[in-house]
């Protein structure tokens, strides 16, 4: 309803946030403009105007071509200062924040470019905006096994700034389990372990995460409504799910957010939390996310503040520092 508060006054912690998807049309125009690069677009608006996605794919297609104007260290601080600035207007004091290396790698820049340029911003970040932060390096799972030992290799220089690793990109037909290796290599180093499964991939896939990569969260997740084993074993051991509404029905797994099981995830006793997932995309912040379901499927108060409570309790915290957030 029109009359309800934002619902961004929720102090909140963001646990599934791609850097490289707070790349606002206007900010990809200066860099674009800065750096020399060509767009394929003439103006912002032509630039919206293909924010129109049928489904992973074709929103993946446009998120790798646009960030293509990131180039320099400069930039990755820019980029991130400005979704840490959106994002505490929003309510989130709390950020684990995902990037793409091979997607910059495979262009040119150096890893160290994109880590030095984001942990400059990340740095500021609790006195500057009052957000604590922590990064996470994900492999895209639609490039090899090899690809993501070597960049895991690249990153061991900087392994004490990144807090856990993740999988992301074209989950379907690359299953967790072609990252074993990796993943086991990341936990021998002491580093947390996320993975994507159940967005557009089956149950399988969360199993998969679950077992063969020991991940400690899953990201999205919803499809494992299909599988109530697997729903027993997620609330058993409170395994948390980083739900992305907005992303969902912008991705088309839901035809509408009225159609977001949501709410059927909080009965079932599964942890899940609302997050923004591609935020200059998806057409919303963390506060617009928890707005959105808010109004969309009737959550009352005691709902949004679960959801916010189970941010903080899947968060990658040292307790002293979780106890102050709860
Ligand atoms: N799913 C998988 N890969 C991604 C996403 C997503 O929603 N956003 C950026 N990379
Ligand atoms: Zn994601």
């Amino acid at each position: 309803g029109g009359c309800a508060p934002h619902a961004s006054a929720l102090p909140t912690a963001e646990l599934h946030l791609h850097i490289e998807g707070t790349l606002e049309p206007e900010l990809a125009f200066a860099m674009a403009r800065r750096n020399g690069v060509a767009l394929p677009y003439a103006s912002e608006d032509e630039l919206r105007a293909a924010y129109s996605f049928t489904d992973l794919q074709s929103f993946l297609n446009l998120y790798y071509a646009l960030m293509d104007v990131l180039r320099t260290e400069e930039d990755f601080a820019e980029l991130a200062h400005a979704y840490l600035a959106r994002a505490r207007a929003q309510g989130v004091r709390h950020a684990e924040i995902f990037f793409d290396p091979q997607a910059h790698v495979a262009r040119g820049v150096p890893i160290g470019t994109v880590i030095h340029g984001l942990a400059r911003a990340l740095d500021q970040a609790p006195e500057t905006y009052g957000i604590t932060t922590r990064l996470i390096m994900c492999f895209l799972r639609d490039e090899s096994a090899e690809s993501a030992l070597a960049t895991f290799e690249a990153a061991r220089p900087w392994l004490g700034r990144i807090t856990a690793v993740g999988l992301d990109s074209a989950e379907v037909g690359n299953p967790p389990s072609k990252f074993r290796e990796v993943f086991e290599r990341a936990r021998a180093a002491g580093l947390k372990c996320v993975a994507h499964a159940g967005e557009e991939g089956p149950p399988g896939y969360v199993w998969e995460a679950l077992d063969i990569l020991g991940v400690d969260r899953i990201d999205h997740g919803v499809r494992c409504l299909e599988d109530e084993a697997l729903v027993a074993r997620l609330v058993a051991d409170q395994v948390p799910l980083t739900v992305c509404p907005l992303s969902n029905v912008r991705l088309r797994v839901y035809e509408d957010l009225a159609d977001h099981p949501l709410p059927a995830m909080l009965a079932a006793g599964l942890r899940v939390c609302v997050n923004s997932d591609d935020p200059a995309y998806f057409g919303g912040y963390v506060g617009d996310n928890y707005t959105a379901v808010r109004d969309a499927l009737g959550l009352d108060a005691a709902a949004l503040r679960t959801l916010a409570r189970n941010s903080f309790l899947a968060a990658f915290l040292d307790e002293e520092t979780r106890a102050g957030y709860l």
